[in-house]
């Protein structure tokens, strides 16, 4: 066996991210299992360099995890020339500066989405990456869920006949912090910090419907703040300024109407907390993080309104006269998947498309989504080019 180590830059992974999907769950699982073996011989050994703003919390990382190298000195690691990849999973808001210095350093760069807090930003990072000839990526990972592998697969194989509309509801209560602490950071409530659920969702779901069913065409959203008060990591009261809901409805190509709610002020009476309704003229499927569940048009159950006689027939209830989707394959984590497709890429110039553009296109939606609703309107999304 061949051993190619990658130095990978992680800067971001003391946050929840970096740290259980990156470190624990995709490089150090990688590590676990021995490196990305790929099947000629190579193994390829990703190398993690932690990298933090303090540098206790930083060294004490590494150390819970046996790592030999990280540094609180971005500059000085950008400047080590046996580092290959720089990865960013900081807070959005700190993420522009990081990401263009790595390039500017020659380093591939793999990052959280979204991948700046504003189009212009977003744009110019695929600009300055394809013009220094680095490899670059965003972190895409709901498509790599199995419910949604599980739901690709229906699309792929003509199940839906033709796709007429998405419905997908996303959300939890995110308590407010006063007599529980809330399970998500402050900044994601504030604006000025990069923060809001348009902000943060709407790039996922840009790239849900675009590789799955097309590339929207139009956006319409009505955003809010429904809990404008709340209290931060040290119990310190603060004001919520970023939306904590998003409604939004979306056009895609070949007329599919998608329509999302995104709430961190929902309960969830669903069995899981992401989930996405796809209506075609032959079927229809339920997918989730993990379950998707199919009708088909010979299935179909035929209900007449009576609000006078329970809807359970002998075919069950509506929920019951649905078919789980087999998975046909094993599952692994998400975010590990695509770091061994871009580990892949970066070693072997094998083929990618979550690149700095196609993450430019989830911060386009976000910013359109934010604006159609401060203008009442539905806003046309131009198609972006490099
Ligand atoms: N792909 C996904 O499903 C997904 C899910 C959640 C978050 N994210 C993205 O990952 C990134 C990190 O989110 P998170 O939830 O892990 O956040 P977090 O608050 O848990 O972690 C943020 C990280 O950024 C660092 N940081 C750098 N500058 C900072 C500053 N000025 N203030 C505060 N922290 C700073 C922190 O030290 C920490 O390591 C965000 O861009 C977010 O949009 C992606």
């Amino acid at each position: 066996m061949t051993r190619t180590t990658v130095r990978i830059a992680m800067n971001g992974v003391t946050g929840r991210m970096g740290h259980h999907q990156h470190l624990v769950r995709s490089l150090l699982a990688l590590r676990a299992q021995g490196g990305l073996d790929l099947g000629d011989g190579t193994v390829i050994w990703p190398e993690p360099v932690l990298v933090g703003r303090s540098e206790h919390k930083v060294r004490a990382l590494a150390e819970r995890h046996g790592l030999e190298h990280w540094s609180d000195n971005l500059d000085a690691v950008l400047a080590d020339d046996t580092i290959a990849v720089y990865f960013d999973a900081q807070i959005t808001a700190a993420r522009t500066d990081a990401v263009k210095k790595a390039i500017a350093a020659g380093k591939h760069v793999y990052v959280e989405k979204p991948t700046a807090t504003d189009l212009a930003g977003a744009l110019e990072l695929a600009r300055l990456a394809d013009a220094a000839g680095v490899k670059h990526g965003v972190v895409q990972d709901k498509l790599f869920l199995p419910g949604l592998r599980k739901l690709r697969r229906l699309v792929d194989g003509g199940f839906f006949g033709r796709i007429l509309s998405v419905r997908g509801e996303f959300g939890y209560w995110v308590f407010e912090g006063d007599w529980q602490q809330a399970q998500r950071p402050s900044w994601n409530y504030r604006t000025e910090d990069g923060g809001g659920i348009a902000a943060d969702m709407f790039p996922h779901w840009e790239y849900v419907l675009h590789e799955l069913f097309g590339p929207v065409r139009s956006v319409q959203a009505r955003v809010t703040t429904h809990i404008p008060h709340r209290w931060d990591e040290s119990g310190t009261p603060y004001e919520a300024t970023a939306d904590d809901a998003a409604y939004g409805i979306f056009e895609l190509d070949g007329g599919i109407i998608a329509q999302i709610n995104s709430s961190w002020a929902v309960r969830v009476h669903r069995d899981e907390l992401v989930e996405f309704q796809v209506d075609g003229t032959e079927g229809s499927a339920v997918a989730g993080l993990r379950r998707c569940r199919a009708q088909h048009r010979a299935g179909t159950p035929k209900p007449v309104w009576n609000p006078d006689i329970p809807d359970n027939t002998a075919a069950g209830s509506f929920r019951e006269q649905w078919q789980e989707v087999p998975d046909n394959a094993d599952f692994d984590n998400a975010f590990k998947v695509q770091w061994e497709l871009f580990l892949r890429h970066v070693v072997r110039d094998e083929p990618w498309r979550w690149d700095l553009l196609a993450g430019a296109r989830g911060v386009q939606l976000a910013e359109l989504g934010l604006r159609s609703s401060k203008e009442g309107r539905r806003l046309p999304v131009p198609e972006l080019t490099r």
